[in-house]
């Protein structure tokens, strides 16, 4: 059965991500403690705050289902806590946490982690998430105020514009999940055919509209049209322009700024020291 993202599950590889994360905000905070900073937190495309991993037994039809008894089957459900628990959860504490999510339901169960967490403070906000850091990104150049953003869209939604504003802050650490395989990829149709809408999210995503001579190949035919044929390594090409960019864009900003690119098997790890930090799902990239 495919999922729909009204589903609040994940593909088991999101704890792997999950606990990336949670590491790094743990080692982020106890290596700014010293300081005094106020220091925030922001989850752009936070979620539910808790998620259901999709395993074999989801996609089962029902026949299969017949041969166990439910309480077999239940007891193999496992739950997660998203990005937006694991920031609440450290040993270390933000100043504030901002959390934004498009889906009103989400962002519901996002406002109830107040009563869980009545010690923290916690902004919630139900919209796009572009606008939304974009305005809080100019309240955010005080000396005195640091922040880590983890970006974590699951379609084209993070807009290169936004990831700039945060970095300009010159204050705000960036962690990026790019969703190459699972969306961007996707949109780029073999056949050459990608509707305006779907060309237009994409500009937006790279700030560019480089990607697409990047992804395909064309010739003109004998009959005076042009023939498109996406290039075998797209996932490859698409990654390597937008950590291009990444890498451009720091580097105008901070002279030292450096990129360093880490790559694991199922995820992706591309960590800065820096203001920007990206993971992606991506098999290969060197
Ligand atoms: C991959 S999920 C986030 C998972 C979460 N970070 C975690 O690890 O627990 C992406 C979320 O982004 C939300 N979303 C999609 N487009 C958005 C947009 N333009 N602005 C804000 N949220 C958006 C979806 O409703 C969804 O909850």
């Amino acid at each position: 059965m495919k999922k729909t993202h009204k589903e609040n599950t994940v593909g088991p590889w999101a704890k792997q991500k999950l606990d990336g994360l949670e590491s790094y905000l743990h080692h982020y905070l106890q290596v700014l403690e010293k300081f005094g900073f106020k220091v925030v937190y922001i989850d752009a495309f936070a979620g539910a705050g808790k998620s259901e991993v999709r395993n074999s037994w989801k996609g089962a039809d029902d026949d299969d289902l017949l041969l166990f008894d439910d309480d077999f089957v239940q007891s193999e459900a496992e739950f997660i806590e998203g990005s937006p628990r694991r920031a609440l959860g450290l040993k270390y504490s933000f100043h504030g946490h901002y959390f934004f999510d498009q889906d009103p339901v989400r962002a519901k169960l996002l406002e109830d982690l107040q009563s869980e967490f009545p010690e923290k403070n916690i902004y919630v906000r139900v919209g796009d998430a572009n606008p939304l850091i974009q305005k809080l990104a100019k309240k955010l150049r005080g000396r005195d105020t640091r922040g880590f953003a983890f970006l974590d869209p699951y379609g084209p939604h993070l807009h290169w514009d936004t990831i700039k504003s945060l970095v300009e802050t010159k204050n705000v650490e960036v962690m990026i999940n790019f969703p190459l395989g699972m969306a961007v990829n996707r949109m780029i149709k073999r056949n050459g055919d990608i509707p305006e809408n779907c060309r237009h999210d994409l500009n937006l995503c790279f700030g560019t509209n480089e990607w697409e001579p990047l992804v395909y190949n064309e010739q003109r035919t004998l009959f005076g049209t042009t023939d498109r044929q996406k290039v075998d390594n797209t996932a490859a090409r698409l990654l390597g322009l937008y950590v291009d960019r990444l890498k451009n864009y720091s580097t105008l900003l901070r002279r030292r700024a450096w990129l360093e690119i880490r790559l694991e098997r199922r995820f992706t790890t591309c960590c800065g020291r820096g203001r920007t930090t990206l993971a992606s799902r991506l098999p290969t990239i060197s």
